[in-house]
Formats: C-alpha cells, sequence, structure tokens
C-alpha cells in the first residue's frame, strides 16, 4: 500500500523525515516548507512535490500521514490542522513547549480515531528496545536505579545552533528540552513514569547561547531513583544508560552499538551487537512504525500520552533548575 506523507518543516530533522521516507518504499512524500530557498531545494533534490504553508498543502489534498517537524512552540497547532483534515500525525519531539492546548489536542487525536504518535526516536533503537523487552521479561526482578551519562559536542552536529529553535526555551531549546527529553522518554518507556525530579542546569559553555548546555538531575520514576549527566559541549559523543535490577544489570551504549546484561553472581556482562548501520536507518525504521501505526497495526512508537508526561517532566526540570527545589511531575493534571 502506498501512503501519501507530507513533512511539514523541511529543516534539519524534515529532510531527514522526507528522505527516510522516501526510503521506505511505502510512501510518496511531498514538502511543506516557507523558506523558499530550502523549499526550492527539497523539490529538486527529492523530486518531491513542495508547498509553502500547510494552509495551501490541505487546500486540494489529502495526505493520509504528516511529519510535523517544525519547532516545538509550533507542534500541537499544525498537528491539529494536520488531523482536522484527516491525516494521521507523528510530531516531532518534545510535543510541545507548554502544557496548553495538550489534552484537548490528545482529545482531538482520540476523536479523530486517526494515528498519532510523538517521534522521540529511542523508541526505534534496537539496544533500547532489547532493555525493555529483558525487563518486561521480569527475568533480573524489579528494576531500581537508573544512572544515564550522555554528551557530545553539539556544535559538530548542529553548527547552526545559534540561528534555530535551540536559542530560547520558549522554542524547543536548551538541553532539557533539546536532549535530556530522549533520555528520560527512553526510561519512561524502560522503567515508568517521571514522577519527581531535582535539575542543576547551567550555560557553561557552549558560545553564542544563554541557555543550558549542562545539566544535572536526580529523580524519581515511581519507586525507581535515577540519575541523568549530560552535557553539550564534551568532546566524546556518547550515552550510556545503566537499569540496575533486583537480580542484576543491563546495559546501553549507544556509541558502542551494544547492550548487555550482568546477573548478579555472572563472571561479567554478556554483550550483544546491537547495530545501527547509519543515522537514517533509524528513522527509516521510524517511518516504517509510522506506516505500520497507520495501517493499524502495532507499533513501538512514543503515544501522545507518553510525550505529553515527558513534557511535564521537561517543564518541572526547567522549574527546578529555575527555583533550585525539588518539583513533582504532575500526572495528567493539564488545562484544557
Ligand atoms: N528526533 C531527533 O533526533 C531530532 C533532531 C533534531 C530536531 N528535532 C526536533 O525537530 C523539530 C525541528 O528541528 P530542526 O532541527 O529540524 O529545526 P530547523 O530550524 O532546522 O527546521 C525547522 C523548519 O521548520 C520550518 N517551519 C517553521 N514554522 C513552520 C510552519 N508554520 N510551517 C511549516 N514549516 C515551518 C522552518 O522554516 C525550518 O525550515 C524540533 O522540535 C526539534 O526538537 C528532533
Amino acid at each position: 500500500m502506498s501512503h501519501s506523507i507530507l513533512v511539514v518543516g523541511c529543516g534539519s530533522i524534515g529532510e531527514r523525515h522526507l528522505r527516510c521516507f522516501q526510503r521506505t518504499g511505502r510512501a510518496v512524500v511531498a514538502a511543506c516548507e516557507p523558506n523558499p530557498t530550502l523549499r526550492e531545494r527539497m523539490a529538486r533534490d527529492y523530486g518531491v512535490e513542495a508547498f509553502a504553508s500547510l494552509d495551501d498543502a490541505l487546500a486540494g489534498r489529502r495526505f493520509n500521514g504528516v511529519v510535523v517537524a517544525t519547532p516545538a512552540h509550533t507542534h500541537l497547532e499544525l498537528a491539529a490542522k494536520a488531523i482536522a483534515r484527516g491525516g494521521a500525525v507523528l510530531i516531532e519531539k518534545p510535543l510541545s513547549t507548554t502544557t496548553t492546548g495538550v489534552v484537548a489536542f490528545i482529545q482531538q487525536a482520540q476523536r479523530s480515531g486517526l494515528f498519532a504518535a510523538v517521534a522521540y526516536v529511542y523508541h526505534a533503537v534496537p539496544g533500547v528496545q532489547a532493555l525493555r523487552h529483558e525487563l518486561r521479561s521480569g527475568a533480573l526482578g524489579k528494576p531500581l536505579h537508573v544512572t544515564v551519562t550522555a554528551g557530545q559536542h553539539f556544535p559538530t552536529f548542529r553548527p547552526a545552533y545559534r540561528e534555530i529553535y535551540y536559542t530560547r526555551h520558549e522554542t524547543g531549546g536548551g538541553a532539557i528540552q533539546d536532549a535530556l527529553t530522549h533520555l528520560v522518554n527512553a526510561v519512561e518507556w524502560l522503567v515508568g513514569p517521571a514522577t519527581r525530579v531535582y535539575a542543576e542546569a547551567a550555560h557553561q559553555c557552549l558560545e553564542g547561547v544563554r541557555v543550558e548546555d549542562t545539566v544535572c538531575v536526580a529523580a524519581r520514576h515511581g519507586d525507581v531513583l535515577a540519575s541523568y549527566a549530560l552535557n553539550q559541549f564534551q568532546a566524546p559523543n556518547e550515552i550510556v544508560l545503566h537499569v540496575h535490577c533486583e537480580g542484576g544489570s543491563l546495559a546501553y551504549e549507544h556509541h558502542a552499538q551494544r547492550w548487555g546484561r550482568f546477573a548478579r553472581g555472572a563472571g561479567g556482562w554478556e554483550w550483544q551487537a546491537a547495530p545501527i548501520a547509519e543515522r537514517d536507518t533509524l528513522f527509516i525504521a521510524q517511518a516504517n512504525t509510522f506506516l505500520d501505526g497507520i495501517e493499524g497495526k502495532p507499533t513501538p512508537l512514543a503515544t501522545l500520552e507518553e510525550a505529553a508526561q515527558t513534557l511535564r517532566f521537561n517543564l518541572a526540570a526547567l522549574e527546578s533548575a529555575h527555583e533550585a527545589r525539588a518539583v513533582v511531575v504532575k500526572a495528567g493534571s493539564d488545562p484544557v
């Protein structure tokens, strides 16, 4: 079955989505991008139809899937329009930058019966999926403690960081909403929702911005304690995630493309390869799971409710860092 997919916002991640949906071989893709230079390049390089606005794109056409890849403060409005016109939605992370309108949007999506998910891409990462499988099997008993250490040199991967959404919290910027959110969502997927957070966050290094590029978090996910350490200036591009359970530990090392299991009493880690051939591989896998979702098949993608929970974590972490106190992550209490 060939799907018609519209990618809204063809900046850094939108172009990747466009290319990766094409690479599924299951979709005819179109682009929507207000910047004329970018729009023309999408049309030329990928041979796609390209529109200047979502209203233009939806005026005479129906897309059965819409990927919202614009800055986070615009996600809900664009996704609501797409759903109103009969399109399933895959929304980039974070779901939004405030809780305003989140409940109303989720209700709209539920009433429509259309598939809707959020592109927290760790749900498509084989090593993270393996940890989830292990945890759900219960073989190592209850998870008790999670540690995450992560970082990269953001300017190397995103040279334009001073000109994009990253510069302001209001548009989804800073380490908490931009990078930590991925890891917290992944941990929530593994051990359950975060319930309380104490965050220290500061601008330590990146030139030309004032938002935090470094964050240390002590959190609770219900009965599970978690600590996160992340910065966006270190030289190594590394993520190490450990889940320590009653009967042993699990590890995921993103940079080493492997996951491991260390049962209590064993002599050491038993490592399994979890290869990711290239960065597009994850996004092609994610695109395929979105198309599966449209077709009514089960998918590992983050649900709107899960993404709303991680959004509440983001806001609680920002509040905690600002006020220097622990903040409860309120479950499901957003204003409509
Ligand atoms: N999953 C990931 O690994 C990942 C990586 C990068 C960014 N992101 C997320 O993706 C989103 C976009 O990030 P980016 O790095 O691609 O930003 P970007 O600035 O490179 O691109 C955003 C694009 O959206 C366009 N745009 C803005 N308003 C629009 C509108 N109303 N209609 C149509 N297009 C509009 C802009 O012209 C721009 O080209 C953010 O929410 C970000 O957090 C996710």
